[in-house]
């Protein structure tokens, strides 16, 4: 038994409240409880967490230490002599990303006629959309409407939401679903073929679609294959470091770097699109992440040293339940699919501290208190943690049920010696999402012309805070936009000169402010050497 002595005495007072815990129906909590919460113990509240921005189109906003180190860190195209004369790669529309929003763009501008490339610095499906486990929403129950979804999305996001974007997402929601399910994912059905469909926090309707528990890596593996037969380029270990802009001043390519050989090359473009994923890798105030190794928000650098605008990027999302223990899995996933079938939040002492599925900011406040000046955590070799008890799902649903519906979660618990089943699990919130990101119009378009943004490198569409399933939703829908619209402006564009005389001004307006940094940026991988003295 791997649980310490600790962890089964309070696991014993779990096991005799299960009973009455199952039947307790906890209140949600007022928006003035929510606000109160949020402020006091939630991460983007934290002001240590936080520096202003000193150069760039976000000058004197808030943003997180460590990406504002990438803001203000070096250009890697500083140091080197790059000829821009000599291009390695022509393409109408060039794709920075291998992930699902990467892979919807490139699939509807092949299809649209463009020539397309990919590039990615690890491999296709390498991406937070591989590692997405609950599902993916959309609108397309009888008992549902996109208005519905609309309002759920906007109130999740504190309003804060662009509504336009936020009316493409839930618009576009049903048709999403369709495309994937003709593509070949193959969703959750009832024996009839209808979908199956279930909550997620903060839905007012059960319009969560999955694939079991690993819906993103279905939705990835079977996107991965559409790009692959289609015969479309795809340039893998190889990163994007610096957009190049041509002597208009609109994005014209990138300069490219080979992750293994360092070789610099260069593709020109006539529109681009990032869609480079997200942050978790930056590990903002020392958060472990459920995030894939590559997301370090290379993109948003990218853009923004472009000139293109940040937005909300002082909002990140901790998931509330990333696994506190046994260490080997730390900060990964639990879907919130545990706590839409029943499984409830429970604290040191067996008590039901809180409603499942209250929104993600909420949730994880809510833990994080419990833990803190509730005193009432469990004691882990990493801090406290909560308990969530999983053998809820079978009491409720039936033996079996959760072996049926969670089957990659159980397995991963298993490899621990750990039954989910018979025993509940430990969890704490986690870096999940990066719910800012480049400031875009509807039809997916920074303010630097040509330069288009998809995916999880977005801000503006979720608010504040992003709801479960809308992150798959939302690289679906604007990974196509983006793929449709970058394809029909790269039809209107003749590319002048390269240039990369954005990324010496914008040197130089750092150097004007007093910042000469070593930091080389974007960051492009975590750096988890261990210090000398360590
Ligand atoms: O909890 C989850 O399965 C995560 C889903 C999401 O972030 O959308």
């Amino acid at each position: 038994m791997i649980f310490t002595e600790e962890m089964l005495q309070s696991m014993k007072k779990v096991e005799a409240a299960r009973e009455a815990n199952i039947a307790l129906e906890p209140r949600r909590m007022t928006a003035d409880e929510k606000d109160k919460l949020l402020n006091a113990y939630h991460p983007d509240y934290k002001d240590a967490g936080f520096t202003t921005i000193k150069v760039g189109p976000n000058a004197g906003q808030k943003c997180p230490v460590e990406l504002n180190e990438m803001i203000e860190g070096h250009a890697r195209v500083l140091d080197m002599d790059i000829d821009l004369n000599k291009v390695d790669y022509e393409a109408d529309v060039l794709i920075i990303g291998g992930g699902g929003a990467g892979s919807s763009a490139a699939i509807e501008a092949h299809k649209a006629g463009a020539k397309v490339m990919m590039v990615t610095k690890l491999r296709i499906g390498d991406a937070n959309t591989m590692m997405a486990e609950g599902g993916i929403q959309a609108a397309d129950k009888p008992n549902d409407s996109p208005a519905q979804h609309y309002l759920d999305v906007m109130g999740g996001g504190h309003y804060a939401n662009r509504p336009e974007l936020v009316r493409k997402l839930v618009m576009d929601g049903p048709i999403a679903i369709k495309w994937l399910n003709e593509l070949g994912v193959e969703f959750d059905k009832d024996e009839d073929g209808t979908m199956v469909t279930t909550h997620g926090g903060g839905t007012s309707r059960k319009r969560m679609h999955a694939a079991a528990d690993y819906s993103g890596a279905e939705i990835m593996r079977t996107l991965r294959d559409e790009v692959l037969n289609r015969g479309i380029p795809v340039i893998d270990f190889t990163a994007a470091i610096e957009i190049i802009k041509d002597d208009q001043g609109h994005a014209a390519g990138a300069v490219l770097m080979n992750m293994e050989t360092g070789e610099i090359l260069i593709a020109k473009a006539k529109t681009v699109v990032i869609a480079t994923g997200g942050a978790g890798r930056m590990h903002y105030q020392g958060f472990p992440t459920s995030n894939h190794y590559g997301a370090t928000a290379d993109g948003l650098i990218l853009g923004y040293r472009a000139g293109a605008k940040l937005l909300y990027q002082d909002t990140l999302q901790y998931h509330p339940t990333g696994v506190a223990f046994p260490k080997q899995i730390f900060g990964a996933l639990v879907t919130e699919k545990v706590r839409s079938m029943g499984a409830k939040l429970i604290n040191v002492d067996g008590e039901v501290f809180m409603h499942p599925l209250e929104t993600r900011d909420v949730a994880a406040a809510s833990i994080i208190r419990e833990c803190s000046d509730h005193e009432k955590g469990v004691p882990t070799p990493a801090g406290k943690a909560v308990w969530l008890d999983t053998p809820m799902i079978d009491a409720i649903h039936g033996k079996g049920t959760l072996e049926k519906r969670l089957p990659a979660m159980l397995r991963m618990y298993l490899k621990f010696g750990i039954d989910m089943r018979e025993t509940p699990i430990l969890v704490y919130p986690t870096l999940h999402y990066q719910n800012g990101g480049l400031e875009i119009t509807v039809d997916g378009q920074t303010c630097v012309e040509n330069l288009f943004v998809a995916g999880e490198a977005v801000g503006g569409i979720h608010g504040r805070n992003r709801l479960m399933g809308n992150s798959l939703l939302d690289i679906i829908v604007f990974g196509r936009n983006a793929g449709q619209q970058a394809s029909a402006k790269a039809k209107t564009v003749t590319v002048g000169k390269l240039t990369l005389d954005h990324v010496k001004k914008y040197d130089e307006a750092l150097k004007a402010a007093g910042i000469e940094s070593k930091a080389l940026s974007p960051k492009l991988l975590p750096d988890y050497t261990r210090k000398v003295n360590e």
